[in-house]
C-alpha cells in the first residue's frame, strides 16, 4: 500500500465516490493526466488547473497502449512517492492511480482512432501513438467528468488531436492549453530527459535554439521551404538523427504553401540522441 499524502484512489469507483461530493456541493473540476516522473512542466499544469477549478485531479498512469514494441515501456521512470510530494505542494485535490487492470480488464476491446491533426509528424514514426492516448484520454473523461482539462503545448500535436477528439465526440470539456516549461538553457523538461548522458544533456540544448532560429525566419517573412531547410540542416549537424523539423498551420498542423507564411505558424521538431527522442515545437506569427 502506498503512503501518500494527498487522497488518492485507485479504482474508478472509489474515484467517482470523492467526485461526486464536490459535485454536489457544485465545485467545479479540473483535470489532469499524466504518466508520473513528474516534473515543473506537469506540475504548471496543475497550478493552472487550480487557477481555473474548485478541485484538481491528476492521474498518474503509463498507458501501454500509447508505447510501441521496443518503446521503453518497461524503463518508464515510476517515481510516485516524489510524484505526490509535488503534487501535494501545488495543492492538487486527489490523485487517480489506477493500473492497467483497472483500466483495460480482460475482454477490453475498445479502440478509438484519430485522423485530422493525428496525422503525420509523430505518427510517422509512432503510428498507434495518438490512437493510444486519445483512448485512455476519453477513458480518463469518462471515469473523472471534468469540467476542463489541462494540455501541456511541449505535446503539441497531442494537444490538438485531444482538442479534435473532444469536439468530434462532444465530450463537453473544456480543454485548455499550458506553455511548455523548460530548463535553464532553454531544454524543454520531458520525463525522458534522465535517459540522456551528461554530452548529450549539453547537445540537447540546440534543438531550442534550432526552433528559435526557425521560427524568427518565418516571423522576418522568409519563405517557409526555405527557412525549414536551413533549420533541417543545423538539426542534422546537431543530433544523431531527424525525425522530423517542419511548419506547419498552428490550428490545424496542415501543410503550409511554400512562400512566406500567410497565417499563425507552428515550426515543430522530433530528433534523436542516442535512444532517446526529443520533441519539441514553438509558435510562428504571420508577419503583419
Ligand atoms: P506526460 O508525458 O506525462 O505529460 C502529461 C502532460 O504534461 C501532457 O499534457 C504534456 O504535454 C505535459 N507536459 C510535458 N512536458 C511539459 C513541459 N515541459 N511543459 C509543459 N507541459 C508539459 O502526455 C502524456 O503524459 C500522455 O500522453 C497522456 C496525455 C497522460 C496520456 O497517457
Amino acid at each position: 500500500m502506498l503512503n501518500l499524502q494527498i487522497p488518492h484512489a485507485t479504482t474508478v469507483s472509489a474515484l467517482r465516490a470523492r467526485i461526486r461530493s464536490w459535485r454536489d456541493d457544485r465545485l467545479s473540476i479540473g483535470f489532469v493526466p499524466t504518466m508520473g516522473a513528474l516534473h515543473d512542466g506537469h506540475i504548471s499544469l496543475v497550478r493552472l488547473a487550480k487557477a481555473h477549478c474548485d478541485r484538481v485531479v491528476a492521474s498518474v498512469f503509463v498507458n501501454p497502449r500509447q508505447f510501441a514494441e521496443g518503446e521503453d515501456l518497461d524503463a518508464y521512470p515510476r517515481t510516485m512517492l516524489e510524484d505526490s510530494e509535488k503534487l501535494t505542494l501545488a495543492r492538487c485535490d486527489l490523485i487517480f492511480l489506477p493500473d492497467v487492470a483497472e483500466m483495460y480488464p480482460e475482454g477490453y476491446s475498445a479502440n478509438i482512432s484519430m485522423q485530422g491533426a493525428a496525422v503525420g509528424l509523430e505518427s510517422v514514426a509512432r503510428p498507434h501513438f495518438f490512437d493510444g492516448v486519445a483512448t485512455v484520454v476519453a477513458k480518463l473523461f469518462n471515469q473523472v467528468r471534468p469540467d476542463m482539462a489541462f494540455f501541456g503545448e511541449k505535446d503539441y500535436q497531442q494537444l490538438l488531436v485531444i482538442r479534435q477528439m473532444v469536439r468530434d465526440l462532444n465530450f463537453g470539456i473544456d480543454i485548455i492549453g499550458g506553455e511548455t516549461m523548460r530548463e535553464r538553457d532553454g531544454l524543454a523538461m520531458s520525463s525522458r530527459n534522465v535517459y540522456l548522458s551528461a554530452d548529450d544533456r549539453v547537445r540537447a540544448a540546440r534543438l531550442n535554439v534550432i526552433l528559435k532560429e526557425f521560427a524568427a525566419a518565418l516571423n522576418a517573412g522568409m519563405p517557409a521551404d526555405q527557412a525549414q531547410k536551413a533549420a533541417m540542416a543545423s538539426a542534422a549537424a546537431a543530433f544523431d538523427a531527424v525525425d522530423y523539423v517542419e511548419a506547419r498551420c498552428a490550428a490545424t498542423l496542415e501543410e503550409l504553401p511554400s512562400g512566406p507564411i500567410d497565417r499563425d505558424a507552428r515550426v515543430l521538431a522530433a530528433v534523436r540522441l542516442g535512444s532517446t527522442r526529443l520533441i519539441d515545437n514553438m509558435a510562428a506569427k504571420r508577419p503583419s
